[in-house]
Parts: C-alpha cells; sequence; structure tokens
C-alpha cells in the first residue's frame, strides 16, 4: 500500500437519491440508526427536513399507486406522523439507498438490510428510497427547493 487512495476511472458516477425516513421509523427510535447507515456507507446528507406531510403531496409522491389495494393504508400511515426526508448524494446513490433499504416486503428482505433488520411488515417497511434516476428527480422537487440542498465537499472523497 502505498497510502495513495485508489481512484475510480470515469465509469463513477455522483447521483442525488430522495429518501424518507417513515413515521414508524421515528416512534420507534430507528432515525439514528438509519443514518448512520446511510453514513457509514459513504453517502452524504445534502437536505434533510422534518414533515408532517399532508394528504395532497403523499397522493402525489404514490401517485403511482393509485388504485392499488394498499393505496388508501399506505396514504394513511404515511400521513400519520412526522418522516424525515431526505437528499442523499454520492456515487451511485440511487442504487446504494435501495441497497442498503433491502427489498419492498421486509418478509423478503436478507438480514443486514434496514428492512431485513428492523421491519415485519410491508407497509411499515421504515424507509422510501427513489427508485431510479427520474422518479429521484421528481421527488426531490417535490419535497425540496434547490435553497434547500446544502452540497458539501467530503473529504472522504477519495478514500471510500
Ligand atoms: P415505498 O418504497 O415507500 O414505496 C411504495 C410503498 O407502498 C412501499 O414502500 C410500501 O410501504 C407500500 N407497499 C408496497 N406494496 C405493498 C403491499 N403489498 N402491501 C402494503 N403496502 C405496500
Amino acid at each position: 500500500m502505498s497510502g495513495e487512495p485508489h481512484r475510480e476511472g470515469p465509469s463513477v458516477s455522483v447521483e442525488r437519491t430522495f429518501s424518507m425516513i417513515k413515521p414508524g421509523a421515528l416512534q420507534r427510535r430507528l432515525v439514528g440508526e438509519i443514518l448512520s447507515r446511510v453514513e457509514r456507507k459513504g453517502l452524504r446528507v445534502v437536505a434533510a427536513k422534518m414533515m408532517t406531510i399532508d394528504r395532497g403531496l403523499a397522493e402525489r409522491h404514490y401517485a403511482e399507486h393509485l388504485g392499488k389495494p394498499f393505496y388508501a393504508g399506505l396514504i394513511d400511515y404515511m400521513t400519520s406522523g412526522p418522516v424525515l426526508a431526505l437528499v442523499v448524494e454520492g456515487e451511485n446513490a440511487i442504487g446504494a439507498l435501495r441497497s442498503l433499504a433491502g427489498p419492498t416486503a421486509p418478509a423478503e428482505a436478507p438480514a443486514g438490510t434496514i428492512r431485513g433488520d428492523f421491519g415485519c411488515r410491508t407497509q411499515r417497511n421504515l424507509i422510501h428510497a427513489s427508485d431510479s434516476p427520474a422518479s429521484a428527480a421528481r421527488e426531490i422537487a417535490l419535497f425540496f427547493s434547490n435553497e434547500d440542498i446544502q452540497p458539501w465537499k467530503d473529504g472522504n472523497d477519495e478514500w471510500l
């Protein structure tokens, strides 16, 4: 080891993704645990907002699920108490955050993932994470203005 940081080639892609720590995770005092996993992965939180979302925002956010059997329960749950909305940045942040979260259904989520370690029920799956660049852009814009986002230079960049 020369002590020189390993440098990735040009394929590295810095992305932003949207995440929400859901009401049940706040109730269960899991916010710190979840944020800690995001940080230890090497991702950067560049915006955070504690908010109780109204039905209109929840319905816009989850519009693709309108008509599904779980939709009404999902909207009720997501508006039942505060969430922590986040913008998370880093290399391949969209996929990285979804890997940390694990599959949507906690019953199928492996141990070591947030949903696998802490969840039992699909509707109470602790965290939302955008599933594509288009979803990330749409969801970030629903919850945050440009001024809310505080990019910072990551001093660990070369070492992650
Ligand atoms: P999320 O990643 O926030 O995106 C849509 C949400 O709908 C999902 O997490 C779950 O909370 C919820 N959901 C998806 N499928 C089901 C289901 N079969 N039953 C109950 N809730 C679901």
